[in-house]
């Protein structure tokens, strides 16, 4: 009797590190992500994923742990982009490096495996002197829309949607501590969150400076 584990296979046997960059280029391109600049990396790390492949059946990742169970093992298919959107974006690169965001010139620093973060994530947004006190822009990181507003004493980032009627916040204008919302007119407080409508309140995210540039500190996606 044959005792091998089956194998599920969705890419053709003699599957390619080739085959594998005209598959995921298109569809990281789609997510603002790119190839590594560093091409040995690359053909290194693909090279590795082939034998996964051809051992496991499917493309998982090199530098991450498989728990066995296959309805959560997809999440560690390779790319798995989808499922770290906010903490890519904060440190500009999958886990193992592979893929970079696009507007990353040079990958060379961004080469390597990182542990997954088990806490809150900071992210750079801007440099200080982007946003004059007094004014508020809109930020994306991974799917999330924030509002960082710069009052007379710092920095401050909540969620960019009005409870209202979803107005984009920060296109409102900055009274003090009260950011207004552009369409209809609620005040948020930028420390808080809070409004005086019942149950609108919305929320904050802390904020540092670091080096001229400002953070905004976001939790790991599981954690939201
Ligand atoms: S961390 Fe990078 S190499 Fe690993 S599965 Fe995710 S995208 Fe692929
Ligand atoms: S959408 Fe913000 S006050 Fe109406």
């Amino acid at each position: 009797m044959n005792t091998e584990k089956p194998v599920r296979r969705r890419f053709a046997p003699g599957t390619t590190a080739d085959d594998l960059k005209e598959f995921m280029e298109p569809f990281v391109d789609h997510l603002g992500y790119k190839f590594n600049t560093e091409h040995d990396f690359v053909e290194e790390v693909l090279a590795s994923e082939i034998e996964i492949l051809e051992r496991e059946g499917d493309i998982y990742c090199p530098c991450r742990m498989r728990t066995g169970d296959p309805k959560e093992d997809v999440a560690v298919i390779c790319p798995c982009i989808p499922f770290h959107t906010d903490e890519f974006a904060a440190i500009k690169k999958c886990w193992c490096g592979l893929f970079i965001l696009k507007d990353v010139e040079d990958g060379a620093d961004l080469l390597g495996v990182i542990d997954e973060p088990t806490g809150p994530v900071d992210v750079p947004v801007f440099k200080v002197e982007d946003l004059p006190s007094g004014q508020v822009r809109h930020v994306k990181i991974g799917k999330r829309d924030i509002a960082v507003a710069h009052a007379a004493d710092g920095f401050y980032a909540l969620s960019d949607v009005c409870r209202h009627a979803f107005a984009p916040l920060s296109d409102g204008f900055m009274e003090g501590h009260v950011l207004v919302c552009p369409w209809h007119g609620w005040r948020y407080d930028v420390r808080t969150g809070s409004t005086d409508h019942p149950d609108s309140d919305v929320r904050t995210y802390p904020t540092k400076v670091v080096g001229g540039e400002v953070f905004v500190t976001v939790p790991p996606r599981r954690q939201t």
